[in-house]
């Protein structure tokens, strides 16, 4: 059976897809989940690279958020595609140059096709905005800033989702 229409749909885009956008797309589904709103909401997470293409998260990003009691195992990286443009309701980006690449892949969708709001993912952190900083080259203490900037942004996410209405009937 296909899906109903009407489930708000985000996708979290970072670099790579093991760090970052898989901790955010883990978090998310954590928080749906947790308010009983997982069937309403579709998630996914993306690279603007290519080079983890089928590969599980980080092994740092697993065990931090293993630790905090939250399974992100199961997600694999893939890369954008045009196409996410018109499938997603929100993309958004981890940090200001994720945004820049994902605001250049856009420019190549036809204007009709533009579905998705593109934005600064931590546009909706209470003690924001800026950027989700890249652990990938630093230590364990990288990957615990990432994942409580990434649990409380991922938190207000929803709560703002919920607030506009979201997920809208279907028409
Ligand atoms: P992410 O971190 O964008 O948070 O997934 C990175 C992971 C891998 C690479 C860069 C950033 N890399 O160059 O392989």
């Amino acid at each position: 059976m296909s899906e109903p229409e009407s489930k708000t749909r985000v996708l979290f885009v970072c670099l790579g897809n093991i760090c970052r956008s898989p901790m955010a797309e883990g978090l998310f589904r954590h928080h749906l989940r947790a308010r009983g709103l997982l069937p309403r909401f579709r998630h996914d997470s993306a690279g603007t690279g290519n080079w983890h293409v089928g590969a599980p998260p980080d092994r740092r990003a697993i065990a931090v958020c293993r630790f905090h009691e939250v399974d992100i195992e199961d997600l694999r990286g893939r890369q954008v595609r045009l196409a996410d443009f018109s499938e997603f309701d929100f993309v958004l980006g981890m940090d200001r140059a994720n945004l820049d690449d994902l605001k250049a892949l856009e420019s190549r969708v036809p204007k009709a096709n533009r579905v998705a709001k593109v934005e600064l993912f931590r546009d909706y952190d209470p003690y924001g905005p800026g950027d989700v900083p890249d652990p990938y080259g630093g230590g364990p203490e990288g990957f615990e800033l990432v994942y409580t900037m990434v649990d409380r942004t991922t938190a207000a996410l929803l709560d703002a989702l919920v607030e506009r209405g979201h997920p809208r009937a279907a028409p």
